[in-house]
C-alpha cells in the first residue's frame, strides 16, 4: 500500500519526514495510521517510539482522522495580542468543537499552530493550504459558511 511512496526515498532515517508527508497527504483523513507507522518503522528499520517522537514533535502531522478542511489558528504571541483568543471563540461557536477536534459530518478540524509567518496580518489561520488574515469575527463566519456552500 504504501510501495509507490517508499520507491521514491532510500531507506534511511533522513527520510523520515518527508514519507511521513507524503503518508499523510495521500491519506483521505489526512493522518497517519498505525498500520502506516508499522510500515514506515519496517521500511526505515527504526522503531515505532521513534516515529511517534517525531509524529508528536511536529503539530502539522496527526495520529487521528481529520476533517476535510483542517484550521490551523496561529496561536503565537503577535496573533494573540490581535485578538486570535476571540477568532478562537468564534470557530468553536461556528463548529461546536473544541481544538483537536472534527465536526460530525468530517468536514472541518480545529487545531493550533505556532506563528505562520504573515504576522502583519495577525490574527491569522490557514484553512488546508490557504491563508487567512487580518481575521475578524464576521470574517470567520463567512470564510467558513463560503467553505461550506462550496460542499
Ligand atoms: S504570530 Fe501569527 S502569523 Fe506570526
Amino acid at each position: 500500500m504504501y510501495e509507490a511512496i517508499f520507491s521514491k526515498y532510500a531507506p534511511t532515517k533522513d527520510n523520515l519526514i518527508y514519507i511521513l508527508h507524503e503518508i499523510q497527504d495521500q491519506h483521505p483523513q489526512q493522518y497517519i495510521s498505525e498500520e502506516a507507522i508499522s510500515a514506515v518503522s519496517e521500511y526505515l528499520s527504526i522503531t515505532h517510539a521513534h516515529i511517534y517522537g517525531v509524529l508528536t514533535f511536529y503539530s502539522m502531522f496527526s495520529t487521528k482522522p481529520r476533517g476535510k478542511n483542517i484550521i490551523r489558528l496561529c496561536e503565537s504571541p503577535p496573533c494573540f495580542l490581535k485578538g486570535s483568543e476571540a477568532i478562537l471563540h468564534s470557530l468553536r461557536d461556528i463548529l461546536q468543537i473544541k481544538v483537536g477536534e472534527t465536526t460530525p459530518d468530517g468536514l472541518f478540524t480545529l487545531e493550533l499552530t505556532a506563528c505562520l509567518g504573515v504576522c502583519g496580518n495577525a490574527p491569522v489561520m490557514m484553512i488546508n493550504e490557504d491563508v487567512y488574515g487580518d481575521l475578524t469575527e464576521a470574517k470567520v463566519t463567512k470564510i467558513i459558511a463560503d467553505i461550506k456552500g462550496r460542499i
